[in-house]
């Protein structure tokens, strides 16, 4: 058993970490993940827009891996942080998914701690995506939203200080059940049950994580103190229009009412923050180690199983 540093707890992705390993967490966050019942054996208040604080918590912590699910994850509120240049970032995002990232790799290089941090497919512009491991993270341009390039630069920062760590992108999280806040498959369900469903995209390309699938990366990762970039997602695309219809098709057994909408009219009108078209991540270094990953018809049969919807 490892001591765990964890950032971000709570997060929808990291809270389903923390319930099913088998090593001890210490958590630093905002809010005590223990008032959500995880199982943490501490916690320690912090807030990562403070950088030199961060990396001194990261230098004096005793665990041997430092694991960061932590980020502002809302994409179009970071969008409104947009600066014209990213020259000088200093607003909130930048400083959660950029300067803090940056900070854990410097002490953990320092301490030799093991580093993983969680990055996503939307630091790719999405032109002509599934994007493989090797692709780096995009630089600055109209058709990546802020979010992404703070996330693609907290990437490059912790690659080029501590090649030792471990930077595992995600994309489109969702699993059974959360008390957080809703992921893409819940939004469905959520959406369909108030008879208030959107219209989904049929013309965008994406590679749905099943999260369970990170849960179990992550074990192997910190296990083999595995350096890199990996891929976590389905290993085949997929639409969100289609992913909707086989979800509600799962949960429902009859074929769904769903409107079918076009991301690349929606990108056009003004004001929205980009977003991938044909995006998504190719995963072959995980599967190659004998990792398996879920597609995103199997995850969701998983989905509806694991809510008692299936069959
Ligand atoms: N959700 C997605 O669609 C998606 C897609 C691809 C990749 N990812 C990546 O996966 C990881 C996890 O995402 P998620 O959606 O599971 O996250 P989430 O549910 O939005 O949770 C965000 C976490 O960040 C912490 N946090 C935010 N601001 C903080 C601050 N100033 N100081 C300290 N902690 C702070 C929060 O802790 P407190 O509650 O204590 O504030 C919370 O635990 C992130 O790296 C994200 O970029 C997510």
């Amino acid at each position: 058993m490892t001591d765990l540093l964890v950032f971000g707890s709570s997060s929808l992705v990291g809270s389903h970490f923390v319930m099913t390993t088998r090593h001890r967490v210490m958590d630093m966050g905002q809010i005590d993940p223990r008032a959500e019942k995880l199982p943490v054996v501490g916690f320690a208040p912090i807030d990562l827009t403070d950088a030199a604080r961060v990396e001194e918590a990261v230098r004096r912590s005793n665990a041997e891996v430092v694991v960061n699910f932590a980020a502002a994850t809302d994409v179009d509120a970071v969008e409104r942080e947009r600066p014209r240049s990213p020259e000088g970032a200093q607003g909130p995002a930048f400083l959660i998914n950029a300067a803090a990232p940056e900070a854990m790799a410097r002490a953990t290089r320092e301490t030799g701690k093991f580093l993983v941090s969680l990055s996503t497919d939307f630091v790719f512009d999405g032109v002509d995506g599934p994007y493989s491991e090797d692709a780096g993270p995009m630089s600055f341009s109209p058709k990546l939203s802020w979010y992404g390039w703070t996330k693609g630069e907290g990437e490059r920062r912790v690659r080029a200080i501590n090649p030792a760590a471990a930077v595992v992108r995600i994309a489109y999280p969702y699993r059974a059940s959360h008390s957080g806040k809703l992921d893409f498959a819940r939004k469905i369900v959520d959406g369909h049950r108030r008879r208030a469903l959107p219209p989904y995209f049929s013309d965008q390309q994406i590679t749905p994580t099943w999260v369970p699938d990170v849960s179990r990366a992550l074990e192997f990762l910190i296990d083999g103190r595995k350096a890199g970039v990996f891929h976590v997602a389905s290993p085949t695309v997929t639409s969100p229009y289609l992913f909707a219809r086989e979800l509600l098709l799962a949960i429902e057994h009859r074929p769904p009412e769903l409107t079918e909408g076009s991301l690349k009219q929606f990108l056009a009108r003004p004001g929205t923050t980009p977003r991938p078209i044909r995006g998504g991540l190719r995963c072959t270094r995980l599967p190659a180690a004998g990792l398996q990953l879920t597609d995103w018809r199997d995850g969701i049969r998983q989905f509806a199983a694991e809510r008692g919807d299936a069959g």
